[in-house]
């Protein structure tokens, strides 16, 4: 890969300068720009932050737009409830000041996520993805966008916000080197899936190296680290009460990139990402290519981010407008498809293919002989959830545990379709949750259906990895939606689970099997997401007004305009 240095200049502006310039060199964001510590708290600001709803700017979407005074006032009142920024909730570590009788594990948990943490010319600026020396390391000795965003989260919570900006202006200074795979140049905006520290003990100089997709497994690159980094941006924001980093120069460059990427007119027929297979989380071919429910809910979430994020100022403007636009017809294409309950499915069941013209009602031309058996017994009375993809005669009715918990936190969920989600994991417990939460996708692929759809992929036999398998990370995705919608206890039982075995079995990567009994064939051990998985769950059932950092409130604007049956009601 060849790199493209970047020039901090005097006004804070960044410009590409001599790609011969090597990485060893390139100057450092001036830190010293920025406060050390997260500035007394502005809550005057901090109401103007989260004051722009998708009413503000008068496009004509909505008839009735609720005034400037409205949106004040309802975003004053819920956050008083959901948000109480630099609030400490950590314990037994040096800064936690909560008074708090914590289960054993978690000082174990706070010692080896502190032992991951990766340093670049003295700072912390991120956390390794595994410290586990057993295994081949390949990748895992990295810091991955994705892995670290509940290491931050955790930091954010225990009131350590200092590496959480690091790692934001570190990224960042990434997103601006020139990323090419062979002879082709990737996207301006492209956030890397994962970033590297390496010392030469020889000159005593310490250089990065990132990897955009030339380097990762298919030769993909992570469609959702420039989602998670404008969320992350946003949680640092609302935790700390500092909006400077977010105001930068830089990063509201950095966020229009990314927004440029993913808002670009081609020859889409749907709001929704076009996207590879394996550009998420689950980063291997596994039928996951077109319009993957994880990409949609984070792009959606990272959208609302996005709004409150974006400086007003002309290019903000612009953008600002081209999310609004996007928010509503994103919000009414997924919660109309995607959807799937048992009214749904039925209808599905019963339907007509072949109908050209506007007043189909198949749309997407979807067979009904296409509905696999398993998914008429796994649908509960009660209950529903956002399904796999769609797209052409194409609907992967899979359960994707990340997009359905993304899609309730970013409110890209009605609270009816909320709650139909908890009802469906508290009716499918086994399924879902089993031994060890949680399934990252349900059901596991087997047979003929897993050759062709994976390739063979040997690590993702079926109930194993990213087929089927059970990944302690979502914990805290899952206590987030719980405490969300207002289900804690639902939370507690997958947190008492997960005690039972996570610290014995030596923090594993993911478990396999139908009840996710067994330690994964080649999972790693002290997963550090799996740890701070963990810390994030417990400090938030522990201190729920954490969940500011991460959740957005309904906008009533997004309410869904048709109704396609009579009994379709949001
Ligand atoms: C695996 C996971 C991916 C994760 C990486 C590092 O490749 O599929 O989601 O980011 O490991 O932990």
């Amino acid at each position: 890969m060849s790199l493209l240095a970047v020039d901090v200049s005097q006004n804070g502006s960044i410009k590409n300068v001599d790609s011969s310039r090597s990485v060893v060199e390139m100057e450092e964001f001036d830190f010293s720009r920025l406060p050390d510590r997260p500035r007394t708290l502005n809550m005057e600001r901090q109401r103007s932050f989260d004051e722009r709803s998708l009413a503000e700017i008068p496009i004509g979407l909505s008839p009735h737009p609720p005034s400037r005074a409205d949106n004040f006032n309802r975003v004053l009142d819920h956050l008083d409830s959901i948000f109480s920024p630099g609030r400490r909730s950590g314990f037994n570590t040096p800064s936690s000041n909560f008074v708090y009788e914590p289960h054993p594990m978690t000082a174990e948990a706070w010692e080896t996520l502190r032992r991951s943490l990766v340093y670049f010319r003295g700072r912390p600026v991120g956390t390794i993805a595994a410290l586990d020396s057993s295994e081949e390391k390949l990748n895992y000795d990295q810091v991955f966008v994705r892995d670290f965003v509940p290491s931050a989260l955790a930091f954010l919570m225990n009131g350590e916000p200092e590496i959480v900006k690091n790692f934001i202006l570190k990224t960042l200074r990434l997103q601006s080197w020139e990323k090419k795979i062979d002879r082709f140049q990737l996207g301006e905006g492209v956030m890397p899936a994962s970033f590297k520290v390496l010392h030469d003990p020889a000159r005593n100089t310490e250089t990065l190296i990132a990897d955009f997709g030339e380097s990762a497994i298919g030769r993909v690159a992570p469609v959702d680290s420039g989602f998670w980094w404008i969320i992350l941006l946003r949680a640092y924001t609302k935790s700390t009460g500092d909006s400077s980093l977010a105001e930068m120069h830089e990063c509201q460059k950095g966020m229009r990139l990314i927004l440029s990427l993913c808002l670009s007119e081609g020859f889409d027929t749907f709001p929704t990402l076009l996207c590879a297979d394996g550009c998420c989380m689950i980063d291997r071919r596994m039928g996951v290519y077109g319009y993957p429910i994880e990409i949609q809910a984070l792009f959606f979430m990272a959208l609302r981010c996005a709004l409150v994020l974006l400086k007003q100022d002309t290019q903000g403007k612009e953008f600002i407008e081209r999310i609004i636009k996007r928010l509503h017809a994103l919000s009414y294409h997924m919660r109309n498809y995607f959807w799937l309950d048992l009214k749904q499915l039925n209808d599905i069941y019963r339907y007509k293919t072949e109908e050209y013209s506007h007043t189909a009602v198949n749309k997407f031309n979807v067979m009904p002989d296409s509905l696999p058996e398993w998914v008429f017994d796994f649908m509960p009375i009660h209950g529903g959830y956002f399904i796999g993809n769609v797209g052409p005669s194409k609907m992967d009715f899979r359960w994707f545990c990340l997009g359905n918990c993304i899609a309730i936190l970013s409110s890209l969920a009605t609270p009816e379709q909320a709650t139909a989600i908890m009802d469906l994991i508290e009716s499918r417990w086994e399924e879902l949750v089993g031994d060890m939460p949680l399934k990252v996708c349900y059901p596991a692929i087997e047979n003929h259906e897993w050759r062709i759809v994976t390739g063979c992929d040997p690590k993702n036999t079926r109930w194993s990895y990213h087929n089927g398998g059970s990944w302690p990370v979502l914990l805290w995705l899952l206590t987030a939606a719980c405490i969300k919608t207002g289900r804690p206890q639902i939370a507690r039982r997958a947190i008492e689970l997960a005690e039972a075995r996570l610290s014995k079995d030596g923090w594993p990567e993911y478990y396999d099997g139908k009840l996710g009994r067994y330690i994964g064939k080649q999972a790693r051990r002290y997963q550090t997401w799996s740890i701070s998985g963990y810390l994030v769950a417990k400090m938030m059932l522990e201190d729920p007004s954490h969940l500011g950092m991460v959740a957005h409130e309904e906008d009533k604007q997004l309410k869904p305009v048709l109704k396609r049956s009579s009994s379709w009601t949001f």
